[in-house]
């Protein structure tokens, strides 16, 4: 299981991202909101730029927004590894999908709490990842839903069915009492657990084990 620090809701992004360069997680994931796909803004695109200056890690980036496909040229500057799109969106898929594979930038869909998991069944061969929602898109610090479990479920049996290595990640309000439900998903993503903790490679720790 792989870890992914989410800073959205950190007071100080730069320090934030500071700090977790220096610790073990794996990715940095990033959250960018439109203010029309969810009621938040964050990230501004100059922003966005600067976060390499802070930091060396993979970027995990999830787009909580209705048009991606503009700011796709933008990611392929970046140190990206995996650039998550929500499902039900303007944009067409397909077209993310390909101007992903040019730049070599790996491709995740994301299904909020509301929709049952099968609607991604039908993209499963054409994408690296599925982000689960555990909780509403757009604020941190949010509980956990607990049926996103059964989701996880039902999606890890229809990825073995079929023989593929789609991945599965896991975001919001994962905490350290709940993430023993979690072993087996390939990535979590952690915000407030990690963000908020005094010693942050200390919450990571106790987070894989
Ligand atoms: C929610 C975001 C999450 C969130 C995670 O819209 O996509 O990445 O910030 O934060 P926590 O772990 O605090 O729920
Ligand atoms: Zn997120």
């Amino acid at each position: 299981m792989k870890i992914s620090a989410s800073f959205l809701g950190a007071s100080n992004i730069g320090s934030t991202l500071r700090r977790l360069n220096v610790t073990s997680v794996d990715y940095i994931h990033v959250d960018v909101m439109d203010g029309k796909y969810v009621k938040n803004k964050s990230l501004s695109l100059s922003e966005l730029k600067e976060i390499p200056d802070y930091t060396r890690k993979r970027l995990d980036v999830h787009l909580m927004v209705q048009s991606p496909l503009k700011m796709i040229d933008t990611f392929a500057t970046l140190n990206v590894e995996y650039l998550t799109v929500h499902i039900d969106i303007k944009d067409n898929l397909d077209k993310i999908f390909e101007r992903c594979k040019l730049y070599g930038i790996k491709v995740g869909l994301a299904v909020n709490p509301k929709d049952d998991i099968s609607i991604v069944f039908p993209y499963l061969d054409k994408i690296d990842l599925v982000l689960i929602m555990s909780v509403e898109p757009g604020l941190p610090g949010q509980e956990f839903i607990k049926t996103s479990l059964t989701k996880i479920n039902r999606l890890k049996e229809e990825i073995k069915n079929r023989g593929l290595n789609t991945l599965i990640s896991v975001d919001g309000g994962i905490t350290l009492d709940n993430v023993k439900y979690l072993r087996d998903v390939d990535i979590i993503v952690s915000g407030s657990t990690i963000t908020k903790s005094p010693d942050f490679e200390e919450t990571i720790t106790k987070l894989r084990c």
